[in-house]
């Protein structure tokens, strides 16, 4: 395929998840990667079907990792975590907002989820873009939540329901192994 497109996530993106991890120092907050035996522990924890994670690769072109979306399974209450994170070279073309949108209305539908939350850092704006373009809606915000660098942060949250609008905006194409 010879646009940007998700996949499902496997244990060859674990080279790609250390360079996303070390393409910007914020990429430290989304876990513990820094060599690669780390990033195939992170890629192997996210593909462990007892742990309920739900994780797409956001491939480029070449179906390389560029980032992930993924949903963290709450099954008793059909809910799901919501998180993502790109490569910083892939950054500011619009495919984390299109993937973001994808697999949440992926979840919603045939994922059986019935609610989806977020948070992100009120200093990370390019988050919110990302959460509000996916169709989630603004709930609430959690007061001087992290210590980042010795300041307190907010965090914003956000959801979307099965129920909520279905936003505009491009989708990416999900493609299945045998057609990447
Ligand atoms: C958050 C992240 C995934 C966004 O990736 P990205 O490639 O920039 O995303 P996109 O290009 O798809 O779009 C980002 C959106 O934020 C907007 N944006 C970018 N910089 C912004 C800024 N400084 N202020 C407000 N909005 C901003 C963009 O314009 C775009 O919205 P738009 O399409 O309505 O214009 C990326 O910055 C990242 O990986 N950050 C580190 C990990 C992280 O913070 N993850 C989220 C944790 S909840």
């Amino acid at each position: 395929m010879n646009s940007p497109h998700l996949r499902l996530l496997r244990l060859s993106d674990a080279p790609g998840v250390l360079a996303a991890f070390k393409s910007s120092p914020e990429m430290s907050r989304q876990g513990d990667v820094t060599d690669e035996t780390s990033a195939c522990r992170y890629v192997e924890r996210l593909l462990d079907p007892e742990l309920s994670h739900r994780p797409w690769a956001v491939a480029r072109p070449d179906d390389s990792l560029a980032g992930l979306v993924a949903v963290s399974v709450d099954e008793q209450n059909r809910n799901g975590w919501f998180w993502y994170w790109m490569n910083a070279a892939d950054r500011g073309q619009g495919w984390m907002r299109s993937a973001a949108t994808t697999i949440a209305d992926w979840a919603l539908d045939q994922g059986g989820l019935y609610r989806l939350e977020l948070g992100h850092r009120a200093n990370n704006p390019e988050s919110g873009g990302v959460a509000r373009a996916a169709g989630f809606i603004r709930e609430g915000l959690e007061r001087e939540k992290f210590l980042v660098n010795g300041e307190r942060i907010d965090v914003l949250t956000y959801g979307r329901l099965a129920t909520d609008p279905v936003p505009e905006g491009p989708r990416l194409p999900i493609v299945s192994p045998s057609a990447a």
